[in-house]
Protein backbone atom coordinates (compact mmCIF):
# COMPACT_ATOMS: atom_id res chain seq x y z
CA UNK A 1 0.00 0.00 0.00
CA UNK A 2 2.65 2.30 0.86
CA UNK A 3 2.90 5.44 3.28
CA UNK A 4 1.24 8.89 1.86
CA UNK A 5 3.47 11.07 -0.10
CA UNK A 6 4.30 14.32 1.88
CA UNK A 7 2.16 16.55 -0.33
CA UNK A 8 -0.50 14.34 0.21
CA UNK A 9 0.23 14.22 4.29
CA UNK A 10 -0.01 17.82 4.12
CA UNK A 11 -3.22 17.90 2.94
CA UNK A 12 -4.45 15.13 5.64
CA UNK A 13 -2.96 17.30 8.52
CA UNK A 14 -4.46 20.58 7.16
CA UNK A 15 -7.72 18.77 6.51
CA UNK A 16 -8.30 17.37 10.14
CA UNK A 17 -7.93 20.93 10.85
CA UNK A 18 -9.23 23.29 8.58
CA UNK A 19 -12.45 23.39 7.39
CA UNK A 20 -15.77 25.62 5.85
CA UNK A 21 -15.67 29.13 6.38
CA UNK A 22 -11.87 29.15 7.66
CA UNK A 23 -9.15 31.29 6.39
CA UNK A 24 -6.03 29.69 5.03
CA UNK A 25 -2.78 30.51 3.72
CA UNK A 26 -0.88 28.72 0.79
CA UNK A 27 2.62 30.55 0.71
CA UNK A 28 3.88 29.32 -2.72
CA UNK A 29 0.44 28.73 -5.01
CA UNK A 30 2.74 27.86 -8.09
CA UNK A 31 0.82 26.07 -10.54
CA UNK A 32 -2.29 26.30 -8.14
CA UNK A 33 -2.73 22.63 -7.19
CA UNK A 34 -2.58 23.15 -3.58
CA UNK A 35 -4.15 26.83 -3.93
CA UNK A 36 -7.51 24.66 -5.58
CA UNK A 37 -7.27 21.92 -2.85
CA UNK A 38 -7.18 24.82 -0.20
CA UNK A 39 -10.33 26.80 -1.84
CA UNK A 40 -12.45 23.39 -1.86
CA UNK A 41 -11.72 22.67 1.99
CA UNK A 42 -12.42 26.53 2.89
CA UNK A 43 -15.36 26.34 0.76
CA UNK A 44 -17.12 30.14 -0.45
CA UNK A 45 -17.40 30.93 3.18
CA UNK A 46 -14.21 30.64 3.47
CA UNK A 47 -10.83 33.19 2.21
CA UNK A 48 -7.61 31.83 1.17
CA UNK A 49 -4.23 34.03 0.20
CA UNK A 50 -2.25 33.19 -1.88
CA UNK A 51 1.21 34.19 -2.84
CA UNK A 52 3.09 33.88 -5.24
CA UNK A 53 6.52 36.32 -6.39
CA UNK A 54 6.13 35.02 -10.21
CA UNK A 55 3.19 36.12 -12.06
CA UNK A 56 3.05 33.42 -14.78
CA UNK A 57 2.20 31.03 -11.39
CA UNK A 58 -0.34 33.32 -10.33
CA UNK A 59 -1.45 32.98 -13.77
CA UNK A 60 -1.63 29.26 -13.95
CA UNK A 61 -3.51 28.98 -10.81
CA UNK A 62 -5.78 31.61 -11.93
CA UNK A 63 -6.41 29.12 -14.61
CA UNK A 64 -6.49 26.11 -12.59
CA UNK A 65 -9.13 27.87 -9.96
CA UNK A 66 -11.39 28.73 -13.09
CA UNK A 67 -11.50 25.54 -14.37
CA UNK A 68 -12.63 24.39 -11.37
CA UNK A 69 -15.49 26.74 -11.10
CA UNK A 70 -14.34 30.13 -9.93
CA UNK A 71 -13.72 30.25 -6.32
CA UNK A 72 -14.01 34.26 -5.69
CA UNK A 73 -12.58 33.33 -2.26
CA UNK A 74 -8.90 32.84 -3.54
CA UNK A 75 -6.91 35.97 -3.19
CA UNK A 76 -3.72 35.99 -5.30
CA UNK A 77 -1.03 38.09 -4.24
CA UNK A 78 2.04 38.95 -6.43
CA UNK A 79 4.49 39.13 -3.53
CA UNK A 80 7.10 37.74 -1.02
CA UNK A 81 5.30 35.83 1.30
CA UNK A 82 7.70 37.06 3.71
CA UNK A 83 4.93 40.05 4.22
CA UNK A 84 2.22 37.98 4.90
CA UNK A 85 1.72 39.26 8.27
CA UNK A 86 0.53 42.93 6.47
CA UNK A 87 -0.62 41.41 3.70
CA UNK A 88 -4.18 39.66 5.19
CA UNK A 89 -6.91 41.23 6.96
CA UNK A 90 -5.79 42.42 10.34
CA UNK A 91 -8.60 40.74 12.47
CA UNK A 92 -7.46 37.67 11.05
CA UNK A 93 -4.32 38.39 12.98
CA UNK A 94 -4.21 34.77 15.44
CA UNK A 95 -7.22 33.40 13.54
CA UNK A 96 -6.20 31.36 10.48
CA UNK A 97 -5.88 27.83 10.41
CA UNK A 98 -3.36 26.79 7.45
CA UNK A 99 -0.57 27.93 6.56
CA UNK A 100 0.88 26.10 3.24
CA UNK A 101 4.75 25.94 1.86
CA UNK A 102 5.58 23.46 -1.19
CA UNK A 103 9.27 25.36 -1.24
CA UNK A 104 11.21 25.23 -4.09
CA UNK A 105 10.63 26.00 -7.77
CA UNK A 106 7.99 26.11 -9.89
CA UNK A 107 7.58 23.19 -12.12
CA UNK A 108 8.18 23.56 -16.09
CA UNK A 109 9.30 27.48 -15.49
CA UNK A 110 12.55 28.97 -14.62
CA UNK A 111 14.81 27.12 -11.97
CA UNK A 112 16.85 29.89 -10.60
CA UNK A 113 13.42 31.87 -9.69
CA UNK A 114 13.53 29.50 -6.24
CA UNK A 115 12.21 30.31 -2.67
CA UNK A 116 15.54 31.13 -0.70
CA UNK A 117 16.30 30.68 3.33
CA UNK A 118 16.27 34.58 4.00
CA UNK A 119 12.35 34.73 3.08
CA UNK A 120 11.26 31.34 3.81
CA UNK A 121 12.81 32.14 7.13
CA UNK A 122 11.28 35.51 7.97
CA UNK A 123 7.71 34.26 6.51
CA UNK A 124 7.75 31.12 8.70
CA UNK A 125 8.92 33.71 11.64
CA UNK A 126 5.54 35.36 10.67
CA UNK A 127 2.56 32.07 10.62
CA UNK A 128 2.69 31.64 14.75
CA UNK A 129 0.94 34.82 14.68
CA UNK A 130 -1.20 34.42 12.18
CA UNK A 131 -2.41 30.81 12.95
CA UNK A 132 -5.36 30.38 15.48
CA UNK A 133 -4.60 27.82 18.63
CA UNK A 134 -4.75 24.08 16.81
CA UNK A 135 -3.95 26.08 13.70
CA UNK A 136 -1.08 23.96 11.42
CA UNK A 137 1.67 24.92 9.56
CA UNK A 138 3.11 22.62 6.46
CA UNK A 139 6.11 23.10 4.64
CA UNK A 140 7.40 21.05 2.01
CA UNK A 141 11.03 20.98 1.44
CA UNK A 142 13.39 19.83 -1.17
CA UNK A 143 16.90 18.84 0.08
CA UNK A 144 17.61 17.37 -3.54
CA UNK A 145 17.99 20.37 -5.57
CA UNK A 146 20.68 22.36 -5.75
CA UNK A 147 20.51 24.93 -2.19
CA UNK A 148 17.62 23.05 -1.63
CA UNK A 149 19.59 21.03 1.27
CA UNK A 150 20.79 24.81 2.70
CA UNK A 151 17.31 25.86 2.87
CA UNK A 152 16.34 22.38 4.18
CA UNK A 153 18.56 23.12 7.09
CA UNK A 154 17.38 26.22 8.38
CA UNK A 155 13.77 25.22 7.84
CA UNK A 156 14.55 22.42 10.51
CA UNK A 157 16.79 24.82 13.01
CA UNK A 158 13.90 26.64 13.01
CA UNK A 159 11.29 24.55 13.34
CA UNK A 160 13.70 22.84 16.07
CA UNK A 161 14.02 25.94 18.07
CA UNK A 162 10.27 26.99 18.42
CA UNK A 163 9.56 26.51 21.83
CA UNK A 164 7.04 23.88 22.36
CA UNK A 165 4.54 25.67 24.38
CA UNK A 166 4.16 28.02 20.94
CA UNK A 167 3.78 25.33 18.67
CA UNK A 168 4.52 21.46 18.11
CA UNK A 169 6.79 20.27 15.45
CA UNK A 170 6.95 16.80 13.74
CA UNK A 171 8.83 15.78 10.65
CA UNK A 172 7.50 13.36 8.16
CA UNK A 173 10.36 11.67 6.00
CA UNK A 174 12.00 8.64 4.42
CA UNK A 175 15.59 7.86 6.25
CA UNK A 176 16.33 5.52 3.56
CA UNK A 177 16.23 8.50 0.77
CA UNK A 178 18.05 11.41 1.84
CA UNK A 179 17.59 13.55 -0.72
CA UNK A 180 13.70 13.13 -1.65
CA UNK A 181 11.30 15.76 -0.50
CA UNK A 182 9.87 16.15 3.34
CA UNK A 183 7.76 17.68 5.50
CA UNK A 184 7.55 19.43 8.74
CA UNK A 185 4.59 20.37 10.42
CA UNK A 186 3.66 22.97 13.07
CA UNK A 187 0.68 22.59 15.35
CA UNK A 188 0.31 25.91 17.01
CA UNK A 189 -0.19 25.60 20.89
CA UNK A 190 -1.33 28.96 21.97
CA UNK A 191 -1.60 32.75 21.16
CA UNK A 192 1.20 34.84 22.56
C1 LIG B 1 7.16 24.23 -5.73
S1 LIG B 1 6.36 25.66 -6.33
C2 LIG B 1 4.80 25.61 -5.49
C3 LIG B 1 3.86 24.55 -6.02
C4 LIG B 1 2.40 24.85 -5.70
N1 LIG B 1 2.10 24.85 -4.28
C5 LIG B 1 1.42 23.97 -6.46
O1 LIG B 1 0.48 23.42 -5.87
O2 LIG B 1 1.58 23.85 -7.68
C6 LIG B 1 7.17 26.98 -5.45
C7 LIG B 1 6.64 28.36 -5.81
O3 LIG B 1 7.15 29.29 -4.85
C8 LIG B 1 7.28 30.54 -5.48
N2 LIG B 1 8.14 31.42 -4.68
C9 LIG B 1 9.50 31.48 -4.64
N3 LIG B 1 9.90 32.39 -3.74
C10 LIG B 1 8.77 32.94 -3.20
C11 LIG B 1 8.53 33.96 -2.22
N4 LIG B 1 9.55 34.57 -1.61
N5 LIG B 1 7.25 34.27 -1.92
C12 LIG B 1 6.21 33.62 -2.53
N6 LIG B 1 6.39 32.66 -3.47
C13 LIG B 1 7.65 32.32 -3.81
C14 LIG B 1 7.85 30.19 -6.85
O4 LIG B 1 7.64 31.24 -7.77
C15 LIG B 1 7.08 28.90 -7.18
O5 LIG B 1 5.95 29.17 -7.96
Amino acid sequence: MGFLSVLSMAHKWIAERAGSGDAVIDATAGGGVDTLALAELVGPKGIVYAFDIQQSALDRTRERLEAAGGHPQVQLLLQDHAGMAEAIAPELGGQVAAIMFNLGYLPGSDQSIVTQPESTIGALQATMGLLRPGGILTCVLYPGHPGGDLEAAAVEAWASALPQLVGQAVLYRQPQRSAAPYLIAVEKRKNG
